[in-house]
């Protein structure tokens, strides 16, 4: 009795607590899930060892732990942003929304985004936007744009799915283009309420 009882707490804290977990590139230091509702998953300093990292068709690798999620991208060309005020407000991965837990990628092509000072050789952050149904969370990449380099192939290793090839310069060409291409919905409602939730915090 005593041992379900534990089982059904663990259980219920973890669903309580379900997340998500940046994998490529790396985020700016270990996941600290407390402070994933916060900018940067609480790292309000630019990391020096960034990641070097393609100017075009990059891949995010993130492990979610929600059955159902909307993402979006933003970018900061700022060397080292401190808030969100430092983003440009454009996406640069759209929101999209798909489901499944685990191991999951998708296509960043940073060079598509036309925002300013993007270019071989920038320093550049990039923000993951994660909603999970329970709450805004955030995590945070430092890197170095390159054109000379591509994804390795260990960091999409993990993830069940991956087109890499597609700019996803529209909410629609997001949806068409990346793999799991049937989970990968756009809903207005969600982009709008993500949309209200970011203006708020700009
Ligand atoms: C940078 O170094 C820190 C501390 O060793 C580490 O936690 C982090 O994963 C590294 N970041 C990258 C992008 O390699
Ligand atoms: C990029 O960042 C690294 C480490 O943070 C720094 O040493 C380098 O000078 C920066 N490069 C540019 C072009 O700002
Ligand atoms: C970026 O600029 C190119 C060329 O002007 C244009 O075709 C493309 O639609 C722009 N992309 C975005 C995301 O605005
Ligand atoms: C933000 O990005 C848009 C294009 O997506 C660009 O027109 C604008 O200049 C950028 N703003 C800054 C401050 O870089
Ligand atoms: C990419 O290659 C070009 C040509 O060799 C070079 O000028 C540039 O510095 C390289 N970019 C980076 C980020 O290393
Ligand atoms: C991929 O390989 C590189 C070089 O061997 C290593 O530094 C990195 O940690 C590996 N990444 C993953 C996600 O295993």
């Amino acid at each position: 009795m005593r041992l379900i009882s534990v089982a059904l707490t663990a259980a219920f804290a973890t669903f309580a607590n379900a997340h998500f977990q940046l994998q490529f590139p790396l985020p700016r230091g270990p996941f600290v899930q407390n402070s994933e509702p916060t900018f940067c998953d609480g790292y309000t300093n630019a990391v020096s060892n960034r990641t070097v990292f393609p100017l075009s068709n990059g891949v995010i690798d993130l492990d979610s732990e929600h059955p159902t999620w909307t993402v979006g991208v933003i970018i900061s060309t700022v060397q080292n942003p401190t808030s969100f005020s430092d983003f440009n407000s454009s996406l640069v991965v759209p929101y999209f929304k798909t489901s499944g837990e685990g191991g999951f990628c998708f296509p960043i092509n940073i060079a598509a985004s036309n925002v300013s000072g993007i270019q071989d050789g920038a320093n550049v952050t990039i923000q993951v936007i994660f909603d999970g149904g329970d709450g805004i969370l955030y995590q945070c990449a430092d890197l170095t744009l390159s054109a000379n380099v591509t994804v390795p192939s260990n960091a999409t290793s993990s993830c069940a799915t991956v087109t890499a090839s597609t700019a996803a310069s529209s909410p629609t060409a997001t949806a068409s283009s990346s793999a799991a291409g049937k989970n990968m919905l756009t809903v207005p409602s969600v982009v709008a309420v993500l949309l209200t939730g970011l203006a708020l915090l700009l």
